[in-house]
C-alpha cells in the first residue's frame, strides 16, 4: 500500500504531514534525503504518520446569537449590530432550547453565548441559568461588550458561565469608561468566572494595544487580538487599510512581544495569544463542527456566517440538519483546505487553512487582503514549522520570535510537494 504525506522541504529541514490526522514530524534535509526507501517506511510508521482517521465530524461547537440588538454599532461588527434592530424580535428561551436539542446532543459541546449584545436582553439570567443545566456552565462562554453588566447583573448569571470574553477597544481609549470598567473586571475575578479579553485591531485602535495587554495582564485574563475581517461592516474599509494589513500585523506582533518581555510576562494568561500550535488541517470547523444559530432560526455553519446562500437550515422550518449540505462543492470550496481555489498553489497549504470560509470572494478588495494578510501568515508559519525550537524556555520562544520578526533580510525558501512512501 502506497501513503501519500505532504512534504515541506526549507534549506535544513522536510516536514511530513499526514493532514488527515494532523501528526507530523520534521526532519533534518540532509539526513531524511540519504534514507532509502524502507528507512523512509520506518520513519513515518514510528511517528504514527501511517494511521488513518475515522473520526466522524459532529457538531462540537454552537454560537447562540441570542440577539442582533446592541447598544453599540462598532465600525468593523461583521454581523452590522446596531441599537436599530429590535429586540422584540428575538427567540424566547424556550425555542432556544428546543433549538440547541436539535443542533448538539454531544455532552461536550463548547457554546458560545453572543450576539449582538447578549446582556441586552431582559431575560439573560433566564436563558443562561437553562443553558447551563443542559450543558454545564463551565463549556459556557459569553460575549460582551460589558457595559450593561453591573454588579447586579453579574450576580444574576455568574454562577452560570464558565468564561466571559469581554471586548475592549472601547474601554482602553476612554479613561472614565476604562475606570468604571476596572470594577467589574475585579468583580469578575472575585467571581471565579475566567476573564478573557477580545481585541480587534485596525489601523486606530493599534495604538491602544499596549494599554489593551496592560488591562490583561492586570485582570489576569486571557487575550485574544483580533484582526478585523473585511465581513459585513468590516468590508467597509479602504484599500489603504487592507494593502497595509501586514504592517499592522507585524507592529502589532511585535508591541505584544515587546510588551511580554518588558513585563516579565512568559506565565501569564494574556501572553497565549501566539501559543496557537500549528494544527495543519484538512478542513476548517465550519465543515460539520459548529453551528451558528440565530433568533430567527437560521443556522450558518460557522459564527462569522451570515450570507444566506450559505444557510444550514432553517429550525423554523427543518427539524434536522440536512447533511447533504457538506458534499455541495460551494460549500466545499469555503470550508475545505484543499478545495480553496485560491491557495491551491500555496506551499503553507494544510499548514494554513486557506483563506477564512466566512469572507466573500467577489469582496472588492479581496486580492489586497488576501497579498497582505497571507504575508504575514507565512512569515508566522514558517517561525512555527522551521525557525521555533522544542528544546527552547518560554523566554527564548518571546526573544527568538521577536528577533525573527525583526529581521528583514532572513530567507524563507520553503517548497510543498507529495511525498508518496509503501508501506
Ligand atoms: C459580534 S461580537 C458579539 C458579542 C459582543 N457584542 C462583543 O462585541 O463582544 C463577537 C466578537 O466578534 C468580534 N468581531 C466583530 N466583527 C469583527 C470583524 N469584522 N473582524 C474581527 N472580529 C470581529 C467582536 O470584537 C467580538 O469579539
Ligand atoms: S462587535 Fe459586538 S459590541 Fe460591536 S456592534 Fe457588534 S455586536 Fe455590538
Ligand atoms: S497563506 Fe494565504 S495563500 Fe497560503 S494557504 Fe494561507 S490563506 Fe491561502
Amino acid at each position: 500500500m502506497e501513503i501519500c504525506l505532504h512534504k515541506y522541504t526549507s534549506d535544513n529541514s522536510v516536514i511530513l504531514l499526514n493532514s488527515q490526522t494532523e501528526r507530523w514530524i520534521k526532519v533534518n534535509r540532509e539526513k531524511y534525503e540519504k534514507l532509502d526507501e524502507e528507512l523512509k517506511k520506518k520513519l513515518v510508521e514510528n511517528y504514527g504518520l501511517t494511521r488513518c482517521s475515522d473520526k466522524e465530524k459532529e457538531i462540537n461547537s454552537v454560537y447562540l446569537f441570542l440577539t442582533h440588538h446592541c447598544n453599540m454599532a462598532c465600525d468593523f461588527c461583521f454581523l452590522q449590530c446596531s441599537p436599530d434592530i429590535e429586540i422584540e424580535k428575538d427567540f424566547d428561551s424556550e425555542k432556544i432550547m428546543k433549538y440547541y436539542d436539535l443542533l448538539s446532543s454531544s455532552p461536550d459541546t463548547k457554546l458560545v453565548v453572543t450576539g449582538g449584545e447578549p446582556l441586552s436582553r431582559p431575560d439573560i439570567k433566564d436563558v443562561l441559568k437553562k443553558l447551563s443545566e443542559k450543558v454545564g456552565k463551565e463549556r459556557i462562554i459569553l460575549q460582551t461588550n460589558g457595559l450593561l453588566l453591573n454588579d447586579e447583573k453579574l450576580d444574576q448569571i455568574k454562577d452560570y458561565i464558565g468564561c466571559i470574553e469581554m471586548s475592549i477597544e472601547n474601554v482602553v481609549r476612554d479613561e472614565k469608561l476604562k475606570n468604571t470598567m476596572e470594577k467589574r473586571y475585579a468583580a469578575i475575578n472575585a467571581t471565579g468566572c475566567v476573564l478573557s479579553f477580545s481585541y480587534v485591531i485596525d489601523s486606530d485602535s493599534e495604538e491602544y494595544l499596549r494599554a489593551a495587554l496592560e488591562l490583561a495582564d492586570r485582570y489576569d485574563a486571557y487575550f485574544q487580538m483580533r484582526f478585523v475581517e473585511p465581513i459585513g461592516n468590516g468590508a467597509g474599509y479602504s484599500l489603504d487599510m487592507w494593502e497595509n494589513q501586514d504592517r499592522l500585523m507585524k507592529k502589532s506582533y511585535l508591541t505584544f512581544l515587546d510588551y511580554v518581555i518588558e513585563n516579565q510576562g512568559f506565565e501569564r494568561r494574556y501572553s497565549s495569544v501566539i501559543d496557537n500550535a500549528l494544527i495543519p488541517r484538512e478542513k476548517c470547523g465550519g465543515f460539520g463542527e459548529v453551528a451558528a444559530l440565530h433568533p430567527n432560526g437560521d443556522v450558518f455553519p460557522c459564527g462569522n456566517i451570515v450570507d444566506k446562500k450559505m444557510l444550514l437550515a432553517n429550525l423554523e422550518e427543518d427539524k434536522i440538519i440536512d447533511k447533504t449540505y457538506y458534499d455541495r462543492d460551494d460549500v466545499k470550496s469555503r470550508f475545505v483546505t484543499g478545495e480553496k481555489k485560491e491557495c491551491l498553489n500555496c506551499d503553507y497549504l494544510y499548514f494554513c487553512n486557506g483563506i477564512c470560509g466566512a469572507i466573500d470572494r467577489r469582496y472588492e478588495h479581496f486580492a489586497a487582503y488576501k497579498k497582505s494578510t497571507c504575508k504575514m501568515k507565512k512569515d508566522l508559519l514558517y517561525f512555527g514549522m522551521f525557525v521555533k525550537k522544542d528544546s527552547w524556555s518560554r523566554e527564548e520562544y518571546f526573544r527568538n520570535y521577536r528577533a525573527f520578526l525583526m529581521d528583514d533580510d532572513m530567507k524563507k525558501t520553503v517548497k510543498r510537494d507529495v511525498e508518496k512512501i509503501c508501506i
